[in-house]
């Protein structure tokens, strides 16, 4: 517990007052250290409480279709913040943060029970892999061998095959760290699931901080070539999850180019200025300013639905993109190691999936920020590489930090 602060002062300074004949004997510097070390100790209880308050629960979410029992663990922090994840797809199912009165909202899209996730999700919420969004005609060649991987969007393939990392069970482990709570999942993709070479260990952890960032870790190592590229794919709404379309949302993306896609959204390896086009995010701009604009881009994507090129890559951690609901006030920046990022603005969502509490979500009802490596990159030498080799370690992290303003 922290100390009283209205009392110390007078036990400090001793019942009679400061006095040099009489009572303790209190020199000016025993003062100021006494009064550190009293900040010190409350700034340690305050810690630890807040330390205390970092928790997790775990409760049973049901059982696939193969008869495998799948979990739901909630992770709280000491500010309220509360994220639900299952240990089937990784999903995030419920992300509660507050608004700038306080109030808990859930900000993210999401069905109330396993069941809807394992009948027809969007990819809500998922962890998404072994290659993140669309690989052209399936297929691409590593180290002259041509690998036919499943198609599942049209002729290709998209976020990982007909059973990606979104549909699969991961062994799950929370635990507790220092100002940290959080869940480590496991997955091993056996050499040749969905047509990939190689068998993947994977390891995705989720922490929430008390500094209201959802952390995810992401980790590979493969015994054969292969090609990596993991994301996340929750549909956020800051406003709240049932409260209509995304477009007054303002966002900032921190990148001066994107890849220009052809109408089946497969990148044509150009890297396109944002300069002049709805694309420009560098300065923070409502979703819906621009998204129905006459623009061939947004014609091929419905809307956003593309790759940034994001600025400043070196494989460090930099902050790319800062969403904004003016109404809510709540903030979410997105930092990032990875070079690319999908901004999905929702436009496949048809209010045919009726999510939690029962809400359909109509067109535009969520959008995702996807870091990641740029789409197709085994097709594209002349992109960042997303292959991974034995021996290497496939390490990447991307934080999406919540406040209010
Ligand atoms: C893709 C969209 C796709 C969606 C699936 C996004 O990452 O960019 O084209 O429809 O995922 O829900």
């Amino acid at each position: 517990m922290s100390a009283a602060p209205g009392r110390e002062p007078e036990q400090l300074y001793g019942s009679s007052g400061s006095s040099r004949s009489s009572g303790p004997y209190v020199t000016l510097s025993s003062v100021v250290a006494a009064a550190i070390s009293l900040l010190i100790l409350t700034g340690c209880g305050a810690r630890e409480e807040r330390q205390a308050m970092l928790a997790y629960q775990q409760e049973p979410y049901g059982t696939t279709g193969d008869g495998a029992p799948v979990q739901l663990y909630t992770l709280s922090n000491a500010n309220g913040v509360r994220v639900a994840i299952t240990n089937y797809g990784g999903i995030v199912t419920r992300l509660l943060v507050p608004d700038r009165d306080g109030n808990l909202g859930d900000v993210v899209l999401g069905y109330d029970s396993l069941s809807d996730y394992l009948t027809a999700s969007p990819y809500f919420g998922a962890i998404v892999g072994r290659h993140g969004n669309r690989i052209a005609k399936g297929r691409f060649t590593l180290d002259g061998v041509e690998y036919r991987l499943a198609t599942n969007d049209g002729a290709n393939h998209l976020h990982g095959g007909l059973k990606g990392f979104d549909k699969v069970v991961w062994d799950a482990e929370p635990y507790r760290a220092e100002d940290e709570v959080g869940l480590r999942l496991s997955y091993v993709s056996e050499d040749g699931e969905e047509g990939y070479p190689g068998r993947l260990a994977v390891t995705v952890t989720y922490a929430l901080t008390n500094s209201d960032e959802l952390r995810i870790e992401y980790r590979a190592e493969t015994d054969k070539p292969t090609a990596v590229n993991l994301t996340h794919h929750s549909y956020f709404n800051l406003a709240g999850h049932a409260s209509g379309d995304i477009l007054g949302h303002e966002l900032m993306i921190n990148a001066d180019q994107f890849t220009p896609v052809d109408e089946g959204l497969i990148p044509t390896g150009e890297l396109r200025d944002v300069t002049g086009t709805p694309l420009d995010f560098r300065s923070a701009t409502a979703i819906g300013a621009r998204i129905d604009e006459d623009d061939e881009q947004l014609r091929f994507g419905g809307g956003y639905d593309h790759n940034w090129v994001l600025n400043d890559y070196d494989g460090s951690l930099r902050l790319v993109a800062r969403g904004h609901e003016p109404t809510s006030g709540r903030v979410m920046e997105v930092s990032t190691m990875e070079p690319g990022m999908q901004f999905y603005s929702g436009n496949f969502l048809d209010g045919s999936n009726v999510g939690k509490g029962g809400a359909p979500y109509q067109h535009r009802a969520g959008f995702c920020l996807e870091t990641q490596h740029f789409p197709d990159s085994p097709n594209h030498p002349e992109f960042p590489s997303t292959v991974l080799r034995p021996g290497e370690v496939y390490e990447s992290t991307t934080i999406y930090r919540f406040f209010v303003r």
